[in-house]
């Protein structure tokens, strides 16, 4: 059969994750896929930086549009990041020239995941971004296929790793947020507007991608109510923990009959619960079904294999020939719903 063609946009952790993983597993992912996987073309800021992946095989484009247009790519893999700007531009053209596209830039989709997905699904393809969603845990394939029997009645979880390593840090040391935001930029967990993560932006965009999955409503960020964690002290955790409980940036969604609820703020969890349970960089996702019940995910939200592990499993997907839409319908049907509560808090 023939080989699913990759065009990679992006060499970052994620990127050579990718690319290290269709090294050492070439066997396994064609016989999953039914078909090998190859890569035709990469672009990245830098050819020559050691990634620990050769990548003299591949045709190098500068101009991630570029790429995205080449004749000898089926799929373009994003993984650049950034709302607008290449990440965009590159996605765009892409839908343009009829390919499929698998993205982890979870602030692009936010922000412009519903008209991307429209275009595409307009022109019989699609854009898929389980990595976009609390890194290596299928939460949007547990959605959208394990439970797509199910009326979701509450998404929430922890989907930021840098915050709750720094809460966690922070309870566990007695050190105040300052001093370890300083430990969190040191060990690199920062992204490179901190703002993103210590102000739950990264977090917000998540959670908004999965209500839209979970309740089948348009994708609204705006909506989402965000308020990160800069304003928690140590004596906040302190009077937590007196009471048995824990300071987590917890994301919770569910459709209310005033409209959609979003919230992503810093919330008392109880210290004996799963959540409250979760520590260092890791990301939990609990989804409530009305007949599955409560389901628990748990697992890394970010880093090199987890994000890679994810962004692959969407391109097995495709190799599949399965079309289906990463929100788990027709995203043309998703319905617009109001927020239930002001944005604001
Ligand atoms: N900065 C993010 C986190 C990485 O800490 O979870 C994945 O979006």
């Amino acid at each position: 059969p023939a080989p699913l063609r990759l065009g990679i946009a992006g060499l970052g952790t994620v990127g050579a994750g990718v690319l290290k993983i269709l090294r050492d597993q070439s066997d396994l992912i064609a016989a999953r896929a039914g078909r090998p996987v190859t890569v035709s073309a990469v672009s990245a800021r830098s050819r020559e930086r050691d990634r620990g992946v050769d990548i003299s095989a591949f045709a190098w484009e500068d101009d991630p549009v570029a790429l995205a247009t080449r004749d000898d790519i089926d799929v373009f893999v994003e993984l650049m990041g950034g709302t607008d700007g290449p990440a965009k531009a590159g996605t765009e053209a892409a839908i343009a020239a009829g390919k499929d596209v698998v993205t982890a830039n979870k602030a692009m989709l936010a922000h412009h995941g519903q008209a991307l997905a429209e275009a595409a699904e307009a022109r019989g393809h699609v854009i898929r971004f389980e990595a976009a969603v609390a890194g290596g845990i299928p939460v949007i394939k547990t959605l959208t296929e394990g439970l797509s029997a199910n009326r979701v009645e509450r998404v929430m979880g922890v989907m930021n790793g840098t915050c709750n390593y720094i809460l966690t840090r922070m309870q566990s040391s007695g050190l105040p947020y300052e001093t370890v935001f300083d430990e969190a930029d040191k060990l690199g967990y920062l992204e490179a507007d901190p703002e993103l993560d210590v102000g739950g932006i990264d977090a917000g965009h998540k959670l908004a991608l999965l209500s839209s999955i979970a309740f089948g409503c348009q994708v609204d960020f705006d909506g989402v109510a965000l308020e990160g964690i800069g304003s928690v002290t140590i004596d906040d955790i302190r009077q937590a923990a007196d009471m048995g409980f824990r300071i987590k940036l917890l994301g919770v969604a569910q459709l209310t009959g005033r409209g959609l609820e979003q919230r992503m703020q810093p919330c008392l969890v109880p210290a004996a619960s799963p959540l409250g349970q979760l520590e260092g960089g890791t990301n939990m996702v609990v989804i409530e079904g009305d007949a599955v019940g409560q389901i628990v995910l748990r697992g890394a939200g970010a880093g090199e294999g987890p994000t890679a592990s994810a962004v692959l499993a969407d391109v097995i997907d495709i190799a599949r020939g399965i079309r289906v839409s990463t929100f788990g319908q027709p995203a043309a049907s998703l319905r617009a719903v109001r927020p239930a509560q002001s944005a604001v808090p």
